[in-house]
């Protein structure tokens, strides 16, 4: 393939079906807009250029979707969709191939697209589905040769070409300079007085093109969206797919209808995955990690072993070989967990490196911290890391014990094997293998008369 292909994305529709304030091409297939998910597609197809044509919501759409690569084409006015392409077309070079995609149909795959693009100069190729149920679409027009001869549009077609049931899913591919002679001469005198892409498909024949079909492998990936129910739809075929995919990976999933994957998730052999799970981002799991009921997971990479109890959240953070996590933990960004660590219900962590074998078990708050290795800390221990301007590092080397319900109040240091008093509020340095009590001291007194009521 010499000519370089150049991607124009059509978004400039309303959605007013979506009954949104957000345009309907920023509303979300797994987590992210479908617009985003059209332009990350048409980045592994290698294009030299990608346009996207926008008008409703156009400073909403440009501004929710940095991207330096794109070029975006407005569209005043919704005048059709061979409109909407010749708003691009200025910024296409004459020697391009041009692929059309559209902003509310998300999930195309990349194999079905490449094999459009692929196509010669002399080729217009058009990917079409059969459906039982054609209603609503653009019909594919053939000969008795059975060569496409026109796309004639739901309502401007006969009672005979409505019967048809292969229809134009709207995606095609073919030269700029075809697109370039043929869009001046669109008409909008049809049914819906618009200017219709699909028309040139007549024009292409008539130039004597040849005109080929790809299909897609799934029918799901040229599903359009135009209310929350498609929207639904989608987003429950993406995530079937996900799943099949981490199972033939290697994962075990306990329900694969209740895992969410937000982003890209990698798993190594033996995952296992319990039900209701979310994961965002760029997660990957390493081998024989398990996954308890109810966790949210975020940008984390857990290596082998390790085990995530039901109900935690980690946003951010790396879990080592064979640590254990929760049930009920959250661990915030920069959350580094060694090997063998324990964090366990109820315990916050935040920027903090946890050294191999040590156990944060139970209540507490580590932020901006640096534990050792076989650090104990106690139930209740609480890092007083803020003055409510400046954020202070406490650490606590090797082999530190943190009695239970331990204020300590940052910056502050306690070195290797010293041992701190339950109930102590720490606030100066604590020297190798000392001990630090620092509470009220208890008095107990005897035969105390309690109050009585008068
Ligand atoms: C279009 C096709 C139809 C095909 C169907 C597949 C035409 C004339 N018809 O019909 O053959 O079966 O898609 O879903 O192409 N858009 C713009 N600017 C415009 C008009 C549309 O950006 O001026 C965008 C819309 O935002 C939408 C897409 O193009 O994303 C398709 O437009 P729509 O009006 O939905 O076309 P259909 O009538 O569905
Ligand atoms: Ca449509």
């Amino acid at each position: 393939m010499t000519q370089p292909l150049h991607v124009i994305i059509l978004a400039a529709g309303q959605g007013s079906r979506m009954k949104s304030r957000l345009p309907k091409v920023l509303h979300g297939v797994a987590g992210k807009p479908m617009l985003h998910h059209v332009i990350d597609t048409a980045r592994t197809l290698d294009a030299a250029g990608i346009h996207g044509v926008i008008g409703h919501g156009a400073d909403q759409v440009r501004e929710a979707t940095p991207a330096a690569d794109l070029h975006w084409a407005l569209q005043a006015e919704q005048l059709g969709t061979g409109h909407a392409v010749a708003q691009a077309l200025p910024q296409v070079p004459d020697d391009a191939r041009v692929l059309v995609l559209y902003g509310d149909v998300p999930l195309t795959g990349s194999a079905t697209l490449r094999r459009l693009a692929e196509a010669g100069d002399d080729t217009l190729s058009l990917l079409t589905v059969n459906l039982d149920n054609p209603e609503g679409y653009g019909r594919i027009v053939r000969n008795s040769a059975g060569e496409v001869q026109a796309i004639v549009e739901q309502k401007d077609a006969s009672p005979e070409q409505r019967a048809i049931r292969e229809v134009n899913t709207g995606i095609l591919s073919v030269a700029a300079r075809h697109l370039k002679h043929w869009l001046p001469k669109l008409s909008n005198s049809n049914a819906q007085g618009e200017y219709y892409l699909t028309d040139i498909i007549a024009m292409a024949v008539a130039d004597g093109l040849r005109v080929a079909v790809a299909h897609p492998d799934n029918a799901f990936e040229v599903q359009g969206v135009n209310n929350r129910v498609q929207l639904a739809e989608l987003e429950r075929w993406h995530q079937g797919r996900e799943a099949h995919r981490l199972m033939t990976e290697g994962a075990t999933l306990m329900d694969p209808a209740r895992l969410d994957v937000r982003g890209e998730v990698t798993v190594g052999p033996d995952v296992l995955i319990d039900v209701n799970v979310v994961l965002e981002g760029q997660v990957s799991l390493g081998a024989g990690v398990a996954i308890g009921p109810g966790c949210v997971i975020r940008n984390a990479r857990i290596a082998d072993g390790a085990v995530i109890h039901a109900h935690s959240v980690i946003d951010g953070a790396e879990v080592g070989e064979g640590a254990q996590v929760g049930p009920f933990a959250r661990l915030r960004p920069g959350t580094v967990l060694a090997e063998n660590t324990k964090v366990g219900n109820f315990v916050e962590t935040k920027k903090a490196q946890v050294g191999a074998g040590s156990k944060i078990n139970h209540l507490s708050y580590v932020g901006d911290a640096t534990l050792g290795r076989d650090v104990n800390v106690g139930a209740g221990t609480i890092t007083c890391n803020y003055d409510g301007v400046n954020k202070f590092q406490t650490v606590l080397e090797d082999g530190v014990f943190v009695g239970s319900n331990t204020a300590l109040v940052a910056p502050v240091t306690v070195a290797r094997g010293a041992t701190i008093g339950a109930g102590s509020t720490i606030t100066r340095d604590i020297a190798a293998d000392e001990l630090a009590v620092a509470r009220g001291r208890q008095r107990n007194i005897a035969d105390w008369p309690r109050p009585q009521k008068k």
